[in-house]
């Protein structure tokens, strides 16, 4: 007899608005990502702009809703000015390749335009100055007024771009980035952006490298709190920067144990400083699996096979049923702190780690891709109160330790003008289904089960095989105030209950 997982559902008690930019992504001067990824002049699957008609297709089919570029560690060393109008090539230091500044600015624009996206472009804080980042929002913003709003026009473009989010600098915390900067330092860099930038466009919403960290947001928040509306945060949980050895899937659904512990040190940092309620949280670069490139941050300079080394991210092996599980229940953490975490950017979403991997005949929908469908898709935009019980377990031994892993992760959510239930049912168990039954406070009619299913929960999608990890639409007659259903082992369903 297969254990049950009772939830316990509440339509009339709502815990909140669901925020849709933690459906959002990030695209950065890496690799493969805008060049051969979005952005490929030099093939027949891209329209007149050089952008890939198959990857707008994708993006616009999960209804992306904002998009963060130019970076990432690029954009310490990115100077704007060099990607519009007559394109200066670079030398980008931070990821040791020539940039050659083909895609810049106006692109990005046109690009978020092509898929409905909001624009959100992250500022060089590193070599950078406020002035030049206030510079960028003149060309950005400004309808005519100074050089660089008549620099944008003279670039055949006469409508400002109005771009609403903007990010004062990228992981200046860390000393692997260029223009690395001190606490102190770190406040009053984040004070002079902020002041300039505002004074282009006061209507601008303004976020700042941040990490969960007290010291440092103590500096940032005392000198700069008040012009900030968001604070950035990033996480990789699954670190192959130096070694490319991905976790199994065990270790994986670890993993899912730990994202909320770094939502929680944020919002208590934010309670502590007063910030609770005027700042919210952008977890603007997250993935299970950290990006692949040894030696970038000292270690063998000389090394000549970065960009093998790199090329390892292409793997479509690597992005398996359990990248998909761990997406949901960040997705689903998202969801559950929906007053704090407002933004959310998946890290990459082509190429690299992402979800949509391009090659020379098409796309390969990695895993990852099908959660996006499904949250985007058949979850709700208000998030109303749950609760588990008699959650099966499963053990896993990770890092010298035992954890019990709950196999069940749960939200419910309900949609405006509908009044059917929307509830995400997620099953980390590798190799168990679970029967899950909701007791609801009205009567169901009826169910739709979505489910995005393997036969593995070592799984993953490729060239040639685009179906091993897949949505599949299950019916569910029920009539009563009760809903039992079985869910396969290594799967994320959302099940529509009317
Ligand atoms: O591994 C990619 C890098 O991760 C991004 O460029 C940076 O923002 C983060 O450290």
């Amino acid at each position: 007899m297969k254990k049950e997982t009772i939830i316990e559902v509440n339509t009339k008690r709502v815990c909140g608005k669901t925020n849709p930019m933690i459906y959002g992504h990030f695209i950065e001067h890496f690799h493969r990502q805008i060049y051969g990824g979005i952005f490929d002049p030099n093939t027949p699957l891209s329209d007149e702009r050089g952008f890939r008609k198959d990857v707008l297709d994708a993006l616009k089919n999960i209804g992306t809703p904002i998009v963060r570029w130019p970076g990432g560690c690029f954009v310490s060393n990115y100077h704007w000015k060099d990607g519009v109008g007559k394109r200066t090539p670079f030398f980008d230091k931070a990821w040791r390749v020539e940039e050659p500044n083909l895609f810049g600015t106006d692109e990005f624009i046109m690009f978020c335009q092509a898929i409905g996206a909001e624009p959100y472009i992250c500022t060089n804080a590193g070599t950078g100055t406020a002035e030049e980042a206030s510079n960028w929002v003149e060309y950005c913003n400004l309808r005519n007024e100074g050089k660089f709003a008549k620099m944008r026009i003279e670039n055949g473009h006469y409508e400002p771009y109005n771009v609403k989010y903007w990010s004062i600098g990228n992981e200046n915390y860390g000393y692997w980035e260029i223009g690395a900067k001190e606490q102190k330092e770190w406040g009053r860099f984040v004070l002079e952006s902020a002041k300039m930038m505002k004074r282009v466009d006061p209507s601008i919403e303004l976020l700042a490298a941040s990490i969960s960290d007290l010291d440092w947001n103590i500096n940032l928040l005392k000198e700069a709190g008040e012009y900030l509306d968001w604070i950035s945060i990033h996480g990789y949980w699954d670190s192959l920067q130096q070694v490319d050895n991905p976790s199994s899937y065990e270790s994986c659904m670890v993993y899912t144990l730990q994202i909320e512990e770094q939502i929680l040190k944020t919002k208590y940092i934010l309670g502590s400083l007063g910030y609770l309620n005027k700042i919210k949280i952008a977890f603007d670069e997250w993935n299970l699996r950290g990006w692949h490139h040894p030696n970038i941050h000292g270690g063998d300079w000389l090394a000549d096979n970065i960009i093998s080394a790199r090329d390892r991210n292409d793997i479509n092996a690597t992005y398996t049923m359990a990248d998909a599980i761990f997406n949901a229940c960040f997705l689903n953490l998202c969801l559950k702190y929906s007053d704090l975490v407002g933004m959310a950017n998946f890290a990459p979403v082509v190429n690299t780690r992402g979800a949509i991997f391009t090659h020379k005949e098409g796309i390969v929908l990695r895993s990852t891709y099908y959660v996006f469908e499904l949250y985007s898709k058949y979850m709700g935009d208000t998030i109303i109160d749950s609760w588990t019980s008699d959650s099966d377990f499963f053990e896993v031994n990770h890092g010298g330790k035992t954890y019990k892993v709950p196999s069940i992760d749960v939200i419910a959510t309900t949609k405006k003008g509908s009044e059917n239930l929307r509830i995400s049912i997620v099953n980390r168990n590798p190799n168990q289904a679970q029967v899950v039954r909701i007791k609801n406070n009205s009567k169901f009619e009826k169910g739709v089960m979505y489910s995005l299913i393997s036969s593995s929960k070592d799984s993953y999608n490729d060239v040639g095989q685009p179906e091993s990890c897949k949505t599949v639409e299950y019916s569910i007659q029920i009539n009563s105030f009760e809903a039992a259903v079985e869910v396969g082992p290594h799967s994320v369903n959302v099940l529509v209950l009317s």
